[in-house]
């Protein structure tokens, strides 16, 4: 499965009317040019959710959620961005086309990983045939109190204690079963089995392909767990350990349980608790909370109750809050120490173990918590170290319900009134750069301009006539100006919303999304032509003065050729009639 070509995605977007995909999950009313409705991603008694048929782009006032039919589908349905499309794509009576190359999530048409598939695939039924010739092993599993339908939902399986076992059976090349990660090669060249002696767990992707695996020793033996490098099918932090099989038990999932081992998934699933999944050995990335959240509301993280553990759930704290919004939870659980959710689910049943579930702090208590106990609350210097540390914290979020609340319980621990709050960053003892990051978003710049007029009125580029003057100057942003009218030209009737779609995913996307929810002075008007005019003749005049700089500094120390000296007097003509 490849990449989904942009031009599909452009007309996808341009058969599909976003107002008549949101009207059919959420009802709209007409108002003025756009419709609205109370958000269906926040709480609210009025309306502040409107859409627009024009821009094909939804936006909430209130809680800031923004986006196209797309990424409506994928917040509102849970979806992933092909699923999306794919739904998307059905209800408009097309069919989805791929480019061959690199997929949305690594995957690819060629027959190279084709074939890397299939190895893995092999590789995971010759462990799982082992597994019923190796009594040790199907012992182990049982003294770890899993049955045989929670090995078989898992497919789990066994590596026997041989050097060859997986490359005599599978009989490929061992070079393709070196890429897939399931041999080693030695010093002298030869190869030999990656996993030996161990309970094996298949790692599944989204689609239930079997991408890596992770091996337990069965005794005492080192590392306990082994798991698959890194290769073209397999990257370790973005991937959930059990994900595809929760998802596979229950259709619709109201939360998802984050822990940290194979084993902690497998016995909360042997407990019916079959909503857990774990990171593979390394910390919650943003990408495993993105991915979540898209399929669930509710995310609780799991952590051993030992320093370790808070660092780690500290960590997963400040990489989930950016990815916060209105309707999305997040809950901390913190075990007494020696315990896992393995041994607790053993020693508590089902039952006991969701009323800890239950019990777990809330992702504005554990913020206030874990600042509070990081800081001197009893000084007013301490309270005013801690409100920053939080407002750091807090910075990256988008608005919405919570980020009033965590700032209104800032204000609370920390003495000062929440107005005062947002200016704490900008008073010294930041960093220079921190200081800059501020003032950047609110500094109003031609290049900034351009783009936010672009945005709500993609049309305008046509009104824009001679660009090539874009391409000498070097500004920040330009790129994008010059991006944004290269598709437009290209494609004079793409939406807002198909433009933005163009970023999802780059690094530049945030700061599009923002400047497209900018209000600059004088950008109050429905119509933004003026207002782009004469940010366009800012930059104009931006260029000529550097040429006009340029060819003074040369005619100072050569003769300027015929072209040149037109040029230096139509520059400085303009330059008179401009003063
Ligand atoms: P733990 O050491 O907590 O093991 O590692 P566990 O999950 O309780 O395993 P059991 O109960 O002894 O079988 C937690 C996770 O850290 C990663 C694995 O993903 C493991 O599930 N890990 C641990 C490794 O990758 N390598 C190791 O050597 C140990
Ligand atoms: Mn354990």
């Amino acid at each position: 499965m490849g990449r989904i070509p942009e031009h599909f995605i452009d007309e996808l977007l341009t058969r599909t009317d976003i107002v008549e995909v949101i009207n059919q999950r959420v009802p709209l009313k007409k108002a003025g040019r756009e419709y609205t409705a109370c958000c269906p991603f926040h709480n609210e008694k009025t309306p502040s959710f409107t859409v627009s048929p024009t821009k094909q782009f939804y936006h909430c006032f209130g809680c800031g959620a923004n986006g196209s039919a797309i990424g409506f589908l994928m917040e509102y349905e849970h979806l992933d961005f092909v699923e999306a499309i794919e739904t998307l794509a059905h209800d408009a009576g097309l069919e989805v086309p791929r480019d061959s190359g690199p997929g949305p999530s690594g995957q690819q048409a060629s027959p190279k990983i084709k074939n890397q598939y299939q190895l893995l695939e092999k590789a995971a039924s010759y462990y799982q045939n082992q597994l019923k010739k190796h009594p040790e092993a199907v012992e182990y599993l049982k003294t770890r109190g899993l049955s045989g339908e929670i090995a078989r939902d898992y497919g789990l399986g066994y590596a026997p204690d041989e050097w060859d076992g997986l490359i005599k059976h599978v009989q490929a090349s061992p070079e393709d079963m070196e890429l897939a990660g399931l041999v080693i090669r030695n010093d002298s060249g030869r190869y030999y089995d990656r996993f030996r002696n161990r309970i094996m767990f298949p790692i599944r992707d989204r689609k239930g392909q079997v991408i890596a695996f992770g091996g337990r020793v069965l005794n005492d033996g080192s590392p306990k767990y082994l798991n698959s490098p890194e290769t073209s099918t397999f990257h370790k932090g973005q991937e959930a350990y059990g994900l595809y099989e929760a998802r596979q038990h229950t259709r619709k999932l109201d939360r998802l349980l984050v822990v940290e081992g194979y084993m902690d998934v497998i016995a909360l699933a042997q407990h019916d608790i079959r909503y857990a999944v774990a990171t593979l050995g390394t910390a919650t990335s943003a990408e495993h909370i993105q991915r979540l959240f898209r399929i669930v509301p509710e995310i609780v993280f799991c952590f051993d109750g030992d320093r370790a553990g808070r660092d780690a759930a500290l960590k997963a704290l400040k990489t989930a809050l950016p990815q916060m919004q209105d309707g999305r939870d997040a809950y901390f659980l913190f075990l007494e120490e020696g315990e896992d959710p393995d041994s607790l689910v053993r020693k508590l049943g089902k039952e006991g173990f969701e009323a800890q579930l239950e019990q777990a702090t809330g992702l504005a208590e554990f913020f206030i918590q874990s600042l509070t106990q990081s800081h001197n609350s009893h000084s007013q210097t301490g309270r005013t170290q801690l409100a920053r540390a939080g407002m750091e914290l807090i910075q990256d979020m988008q608005g919405g319900l919570l980020k009033t609340h965590l700032v209104e319980e800032l204000g609370r621990v920390s003495h000062i009134h929440p107005h005062q709050l947002h200016n704490i960053l900008n008073q010294p003892s930041q960093t220079a750069s921190q200081r800059q990051d501020r003032r950047q978003q609110l500094q109003v710049t031609p290049v900034r301009l351009v783009i936010h007029a672009l945005l709500h009125q993609p049309q305008l580029a046509s009104e824009a006539s001679a660009t090539q003057f874009l391409h000498e100057l070097d500004l920040p942003g330009l790129p994008i100006v010059r991006e944004l009218l290269e598709n437009i030209h290209q494609n004079p009737n793409l939406s807002t919303a198909a433009l933005l779609e163009r970023w999802r995913g780059r690094e530049e996307e945030a700061h599009l999304h923002r400047l497209m929810e900018w209000s600059p002075p004088g950008g109050e008007d429905l119509d933004l032509t003026p207002l782009f005019h004469d940010a366009m003749n800012q930059l104009q005049r931006r260029h000529n003065d550097q040429r006009l700089e340029l060819l003074l500094h040369k005619a100072e120390h050569t003769v300027l050729d015929d072209t040149e000296k037109k040029e230096l007097s139509t520059l400085l003509t303009t330059q008179k009639s401009n003063t």
